[in-house]
């Protein structure tokens, strides 16, 4: 019944949206795990706060070694049962390290970027996950395929865009938007009213570019 389901959205979106059948070799089991990369940040930079949003299983929530820890779910995992709107509308803390891993689609990812920027102690960080999708069914907004990135990179050549944040992205489990509220230095110059209107072939042809893609020794090493 799902795999019909999304065999129907697929044959609509290719119909109206998109038809565009390049796959990127992106080979994620040879790489760090998100919780690598995030501990290991935590340990350069001495951060003792960690903001989840979207802990579904935990799996990432429980292997993060920090003081204080708040995970955000309306469904499971965490330790605060709300969408992360509720969180930041009735929230006063700070955090020094923020992973957002909600909703996959752009309108929500965007607005927990900028919720999180408003939150975010100084020199602290912010993480997105699932920004490099593999395949046009990976990246759709709504979901038609097991694996689903939803259109989160959107999201993140948006704050490329910005001159007030410096966004790069990782090449490590699902590709790591990595944020921080410092100058823009490699500013993306890209007009554009509303980002929902990129395709997926634009990412497929310019990802470098559009999404700032840089090693997690890179990552690792720039954090001092
Ligand atoms: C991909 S899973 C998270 C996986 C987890 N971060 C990890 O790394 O293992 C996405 C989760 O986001 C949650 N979610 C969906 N909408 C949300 C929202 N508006 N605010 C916060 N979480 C949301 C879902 O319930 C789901 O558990």
């Amino acid at each position: 019944m799902t795999k019909l389901k999304y065999y129907l959205r697929r044959f609509f979106y290719s119909l109206f949206v998109e038809n565009f059948n390049k796959k990127i070799k992106y080979n994620w089991d040879s790489l760090p795990r998100r919780y690598d990369i995030i501990n290991k940040i935590i340990l350069k930079r001495k951060y003792i706060s960690y903001l989840e949003i979207g802990c579904f299983k935990n799996e990432n929530f429980n292997q993060i070694n920090i003081d204080k820890k708040i995970g955000v779910d309306p469904v499971s995992g965490g330790n605060m049962t709300m969408t992360s709107d509720q969180f930041f509308k009735q929230n006063s803390l700070k955090f020094d390290i923020i992973f957002i891993d909600g909703l996959h689609v752009y309108d929500q990812v965007i607005k927990d970027i900028f919720n999180s920027i408003k939150i975010l102690n100084q020199n602290g960080i912010i993480l997105v996950h699932d920004c490099l999708p593999r395949k046009l069914w990976y990246q759709t907004p709504t979901r038609m395929s097991n694996t689903w990135n939803g259109d989160v990179w959107k999201a993140i050549v948006h704050c490329r865009t910005l001159e007030n944040i410096d966004t790069y992205t990782c090449l490590a489990d699902e590709g790591i938007g990595v944020i921080k509220v410092q100058k823009n230095n490699n500013l993306l110059k890209l007009k554009l009213s509303n980002f929902k209107q990129l395709k997926y072939k634009d990412y497929y042809l310019d990802r470098q570019n559009l999404m700032n893609i840089i090693s997690s020794e890179k990552l690792i090493n720039e954090i001092s």
